[in-house]
């Protein structure tokens, strides 16, 4: 049997915690679909289009993991993925009530597809891209957060930080 999961999310950008979880989850799954959310009401730093590239350019020395984007609900674009597990990171304690009540109601839209909770390394549980932009447009550094290729991308998108911040 071929496992397909799908691990979905705003990856706005990417973090080292999010690639963590992604190299790990290879190894349980055939195949492992990471999905970008594209319905976002929250306004993103950077398009759906230019997350692809950030995440294809990343993820392609692992080869059963692929890049895709979703609009309207998970369960569908698992249905249409073949995808039978949702996989999702928890960092502490505070993820675990909107993780909790994001699977119990997958569940109970689709109840045949599963939700695997894996725990984020512990050196990158404190990461997450919100912060990381934050730090960053403040004049923080962020290597050792993010790829160095998501960095080199927020260089450039900074004056955008600020200008939004003026
Ligand atoms: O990276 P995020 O913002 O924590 O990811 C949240 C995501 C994309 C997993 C969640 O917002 C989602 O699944 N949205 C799709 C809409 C949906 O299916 N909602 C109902 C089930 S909770």
């Amino acid at each position: 049997m071929c496992v397909i999961a799908i691990y979905p999310g705003s990856f706005d950008p990417i973090t080292n915690g999010h690639l963590d979880l992604i190299q790990r989850g290879s190894r349980l799954f055939d195949r492992l679909v990471v999905s970008i959310l594209r319905n976002e009401t929250k306004e993103p730093l950077f398009s759906v289009e230019e997350r692809i590239e950030m995440l294809r350019e990343v993820l392609c020395v692992y080869p059963n993991v692929e890049v895709d984007s979703f609009g309207g609900l998970l369960v569908d674009h698992a249905a249409a993925r073949s995808a039978t597990v949702l996989l999702r990171g928890i960092r502490a304690i505070s993820d675990y009530e909107y993780e909790l009540q994001m699977a119990l109601m997958n569940r109970r839209l689709q109840p045949g597809l599963e939700t695997v909770f894996m725990m984020a390394n512990e050196i990158y549980s404190f990461i997450s891209s919100r912060l990381v932009k934050e730090v960053f447009s403040l004049g923080g550094s962020i290597t050792g957060l993010v790829p160095p290729s998501v960095e080199e991308r927020l260089q450039r998108r900074l004056p955008k930080i600020h200008n939004k911040e003026a």
